[in-house]
């Protein structure tokens, strides 16, 4: 029951504020990766600026891995953190060279990538393959410290993760992680932004209710 309501509650959000983003909108492993990557330590909006051009002038696995490194440089420029532009460029060597030029969809397969850890593994085994994986990243943890560990001093991965594995939605993977994502952005600016307080706080008291009700359930389970 309170696993249904956590659902209900994070589905609404996404109904009604789910972002619609370029790389939400192909299926194309390649293109996935390259968000993912990119999103690793910068913001959504600075991405949106950047990665369509990236995507333009590298449309997949073969062209980024023939470029001179100067040039991937050039379309990176602005994310920051360049020794992610090496490490993409290195698994495009990877995959043409050890994988026939086909990502593997096997999330621990793709830790070994470089600049590849848990976090991104996980993203794009769900979002590429829809695989029913488990994993965390800021904005979901952000969602299960909030709603299931409220005044909570620190949380551990290891106590959220059950709670990951246990309200996943495997039949909407992809989408359930988008929800989990944009629920986790939106409870951040509810708290830090002031200015954006109200447009939020409508659907953060709406809400109120029944994720009070997701904690007293968690609590008696
Ligand atoms: N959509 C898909 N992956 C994302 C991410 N890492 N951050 C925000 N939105 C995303």
């Amino acid at each position: 029951r309170a696993i249904h309501l956590f659902r209900e509650n994070i589905w609404i959000h996404f109904r009604e504020h789910g972002r619609e983003l370029p790389w939400r909108k192909t299926d194309d492993p390649y293109r996935i990766l390259v968000s993912e990557i990119m999103l690793q330590q910068t913001q959504v909006e600075r991405v949106l600026g950047k990665y369509e051009h990236f995507i333009s002038a590298f449309p997949d696995f073969a062209s980024l891995a023939e470029a001179h490194f100067s040039r991937v440089l050039e379309l990176w420029q602005g994310l920051g953190y360049n020794r992610r532009a090496k490490a993409l460029q290195q698994t495009a060597w990877k995959v043409i060279e050890d994988f026939s030029g086909t990502l593997p969809a096997c999330q621990d397969t793709l830790k070994t990538f470089p600049g590849i850890g848990a976090a991104t593994a996980g993203a794009i085994a769900a979002f590429a393959f829809r695989k029913p994986v488990v994993f965390i990243e800021t904005n979901i943890r952000r969602v299960f410290i909030h709603s299931f560990f409220p005044k909570c001093e620190s949380v551990r991965d290891t106590q959220i993760l059950p709670l990951i594995e246990l309200t996943l939605d495997t039949c909407k993977i992809r989408e359930w992680y988008y929800a989990l994502m944009d629920y986790g952005v939106m409870l951040k600016q509810t708290v830090s932004n002031p200015n954006r307080r109200s447009a939020h706080y409508s659907v953060q008291s709406s809400f109120q209710g029944s994720d009070r009700q997701i904690r007293g359930n968690i609590l008696k389970l």
